[in-house]
C-alpha cells in the first residue's frame, strides 16, 4: 500500500463511478475548509489521517456520538469503501476526504480547531530514500501543535519499530508536546473506537504476533509552550 511519488500531490481530479452515497468527497485541487465539513453543533472534532477500509471512523461514530470524525484518506478505493461502510451505519457524524493530511492540516484546519488527531499504522517507507515522504517528519510537530488544542492529542499506533523511534523522537522533542501514558491505557480501557483501535492493519499484525506501539501525545496548554517558546497564540 503505497502512493509511489504522488504524496506531494494534490489535486488530481478523480473520477469514481461508485458513488457510496454522502460520506465522501474529493478534495481535487481545492479542498474545502475543515468548516465547510462540520456540521453546526459539533464542537468536538477530530482527523483520523489514512484511515485505510475505515474501520476506526466507523466504530468512532459510533463510539461518540457527539464527535465529528473526519478520515482523510490519499487512495480513493480505500476512501470510497470507508464511506460505503459509514453510509451503511446511517450516521452522519462522520465522513472521508480525499487529499494528502498533511497538507489538509497545514491549509485547510484553523487554528485548535481539533480535539484529536489520530494516525494508525502510517505507512513506513522503508527505503531510505522515501523517508521524507512519512508523516511523522521533524516537521509536523508545528503542524500539530497549531492544530490541535489544548489538553488536546495526537494518537498514533504502528507495529514498525524504527518508526515507532522516529515518532517518539520527534514528538518527544517537541516542547508543545508530552507523552501520556495514563491517556494511552484510559483510551484502550474505553474499548473500541476511542483511540487505536480496531483497524485493518492492527487486526492483521495481531494475527501474526507483532508488537505494536501505541502513543498518546497531548497538546500542552498554549499559557505554559507559549512562555518556553515566545511563540504561538495568546491563551
Ligand atoms: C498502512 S495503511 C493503514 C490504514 C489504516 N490506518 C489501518 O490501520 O488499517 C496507511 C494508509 O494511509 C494512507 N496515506 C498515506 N499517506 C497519506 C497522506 N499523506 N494523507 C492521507 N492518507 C495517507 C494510505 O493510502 C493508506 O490507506
Amino acid at each position: 500500500m503505497s502512493l509511489g511519488g504522488k504524496l506531494a500531490f494534490r489535486g488530481r481530479a478523480q473520477d469514481h463511478e461508485d458513488d457510496p452515497g454522502d460520506r465522501l468527497l474529493i478534495g481535487g485541487d481545492n479542498p474545502p475548509e475543515l468548516t465547510e465539513l462540520v456540521p453546526a453543533g459539533f464542537e468536538h472534532v477530530e482527523i483520523e489521517i489514512g484511515p485505510g477500509k475505515g474501520a476506526f471512523v466507523v466504530a468512532a461514530t459510533e463510539a461518540k456520538p457527539d464527535t465529528f470524525l473526519l478520515g482523510i484518506e490519499a487512495a480513493l478505493g480505500y476512501a470510497s469503501l470507508a464511506a460505503t461502510r459509514l453510509h451503511e451505519s446511517g450516521r452522519k457524524n462522520g465522513m472521508l476526504l480525499v487529499d494528502n493530511g498533511k497538507l489538509f492540516l497545514e491549509d485547510r484546519v484553523q487554528e485548535q480547531a481539533l480535539a484529536a488527531v489520530h494516525v494508525y499504522f502510517p505507512d513506513p517507507w522503508p527505503k531510505r530514500r522515501h523517508r521524507g515522504r512519512r508523516f511523522f517528519t521533524d516537521d509536523v510537530c508545528a503542524v500539530l501543535a497549531r492544530v490541535i488544542r489544548d489538553d488536546g492529542y495526537c494518537l498514533v499506533a504502528t507495529d514498525n519499530a524504527a518508526y515507532a523511534g522516529q515518532v517518539a523522537r520527534v514528538m518527544g522533542n517537541a516542547s508543545m508536546f508530552e507523552r501520556d501514558e495514563h491517556e494511552e491505557q484510559r483510551r484502550i480501557d474505553l474499548g473500541p473506537g476511542h483511540a487505536f483501535s480496531p483497524t485493518n492493519f492492527e487486526r492483521k499484525y495481531i494475527e501474526q504476533g507483532r508488537v505494536i506501539r501505541r502513543y498518546a501525545f497531548r497538546r500542552l496548554p498554549r499559557r505554559i509552550t507559549d512562555k518556553d517558546t515566545g511563540s504561538g497564540s495568546p491563551a
